[in-house]
This record gives C-alpha cells, structure tokens and sequence, in this order.
C-alpha cells in the first residue's frame, strides 16, 4: 500500500486563539483506508480534515497527499481533486437546482471536456444509486439523497480519498444508513480512501482503523476492536464506549470470564451466551 496521506507532527492555531487546535498530530493513512476519526468537541477532528486538502495549512510540520507537499502553492488544485470532502449541512453544499448541473459543477470549474463530464457525471450518479434523479430538483430530495448527491459532486472530481465531516450528523436513521453504505461501497469496490468523522461509534464498527483525537493529537490509533477494548482510556478522552464493550466491561468486573472486544451485537450476544453455558 501506498501513502494517501502524511501529516507530520502538525501544529496549528486559529489566529487569535489561546490553544492550538492541532498540537503535534502525526498520522500517515494508507491508500484504499477505511478510517473512522472519533474524538470529543474541540479536539481538532475538522482542523485536521481541513489540512487534508489544504483548506487550511499547518503553522508547524507537514501534511502531504500522495506525497504532494500542501504548502506548495502549484499542487493546490491537484490536492483539491485529489481529496474530496463532505460537510455536515447537506443544503449548504448545493449549488445548483437541477441534479446533474450540482453533480458537474467541479469538473467544469477543473475545465474537463462536456463529454467527458457527461460520463462522469452519470458514473458518480450510478455510483451513489441516484441515477434516476439526473433531472431533479436537489433541494426537493431527502437528507440522505442530498448526502449521497454531494457525495456524487466529489466523485465526479474523480479523487483518490473522500473525508467527510459528520456528514451523516444531520441525517435521520434510514439517510444515515444510505449515506454510510454508499462510502462504504465506494471504499470496497472503488478502493477510494475514506476518512469518517464522526461521533457515532456504531459507525466505527467495521472501520479498518479507528483513530481517536484528543488536544489536538492522536491519542488511540488501532483496529475498532483495540481501540474500543481500552475502556478506561476512552473515558479519560472523554468518549462513551459502545453499548456492547460496556455491557462486556461490567461483567468482566463481576466476575465473568469474557472477551473484553466482542464489539458487534452479535459477536457480544455469542460471547455471554457461550459463557453463561460454561
Ligand atoms: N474558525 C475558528 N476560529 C477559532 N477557533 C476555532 C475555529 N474553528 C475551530 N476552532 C477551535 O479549534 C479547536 C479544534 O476545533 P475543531 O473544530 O477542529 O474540533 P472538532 O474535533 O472538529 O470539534 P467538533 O466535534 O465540535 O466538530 C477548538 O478549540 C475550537 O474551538
Ligand atoms: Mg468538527
């Protein structure tokens, strides 16, 4: 695997402010990732995206995508296509009243050929099952089609990594899961990487790699089930832990011999029901 990102020991503060948002983050994350960045208010989570695709710029230290240094003015717009993000506000992110002209806003403002942006757009729809509504109008669509548009719009830059900033936050349950299962899909069958910010840990689950932020720095950095094994640590960073670790944590307190990382429902609900008939 290849590097997707490198952020190297990152420092920065909003101007004005009395602590930095970002205090030494160090983090590479691979090609074809599916990573999940979990933390509590404040500890940098979106200043971080942003350095992504040079939004913003580290005051101290690096961050390069695919080895592209963010400070070098002349990348800035291979950065950008290289690296697509999602916001929280769906309707913030329309910007046209017609689905395929949103869809094909990018790659005309990044001069691609008409014909060239008609495949792209009717790929990106396809890929975010949203291909019927080519001629809809955006803001009549539901929170979780106006998601999975915008998700489009990035996929029609064609970029190689996806982050997206509690974009699921402001959707209901059923929008929540259209949004999750499309950038899954996207990372399994595309190979795009994709950074998930969020404060779902149901959503961390079957992340390849969950990173939890704190102060600005990486304060766990593992496989779902390191990472939310070490109850204790989370609740100093000030994160819940999920429902099943907990349940498992309290027994195991109690006495019961069980795995402490039988983190999905049904792996938890196996776990106590082979202890409880030995
Ligand atoms: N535009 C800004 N100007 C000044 N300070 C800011 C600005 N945006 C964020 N901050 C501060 O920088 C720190 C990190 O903020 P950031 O938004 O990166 O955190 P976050 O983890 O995304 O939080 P949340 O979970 O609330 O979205 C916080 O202390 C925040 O108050
Ligand atoms: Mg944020």
């Amino acid at each position: 695997m290849s590097e997707m990102i490198r952020a190297d020991k990152i420092r920065f503060a909003y101007p004005g402010a009395d602590a930095p948002a970002l205090d030494g983050a160090e983090l590479v994350i691979e090609r074809g990732t599916f990573a999940v960045i979990l933390g509590h208010n404040g500890s940098g989570k979106s200043t971080l995206a942003k350095m992504c695709n040079a939004v913003l710029l580290p005051d101290e230290g690096a961050v390069y995508v695919e080895g592209m240094d963010t400070r070098n003015d002349e990348l800035l717009l291979s950065i950008r296509q290289r690296v697509g993000m999602v916001f929280q506000n769906p309707d913030n992110q329309i910007v046209a009243n017609v689905v395929e002209e949103d869809v094909a806003f990018a790659p005309e403002n990044l001069g691609v050929p008409p014909e060239e942006i008609r495949k792209r757009v009717d790929d990106s729809l396809d890929a975010v099952g949203m291909r019927e509504f080519v001629t809809h109008a955006p803001h009549l669509l539901s929170g979780g089609q106006k998601q999975r548009v915008a998700i489009a719009g990035v996929l029609a830059m064609r970029p190689a990594c996806i982050v997206l900033d509690e974009a699921t936050a402001m959707l209901d349950p059923v929008g929540r899961r259209e949004a999750l299962s499309t950038v899954r899909r996207l990372n399994r069958e595309q190979g795009i990487t994709v950074l998930l910010i969020t404060h779902r840990m149901s959503e961390a689950e079957d992340a390849d790699r969950v990173i939890v932020m704190d102060d600005g720095r990486i304060a766990m950095d593992g496989t779902p089930k390191e990472v939310f094994s070490r109850v204790e640590q989370l609740r100093d960073t000030g994160l819940t832990v999920p429902e099943t670790i907990d349940l498992l944590d309290r027994l195991i307190q109690r006495g019961m011999s069980l795995p402490p990382d039988a983190l999905s429902v049904d792996e938890c609900a196996d776990a106590i029901a082979n202890a409880l008939a030995s």
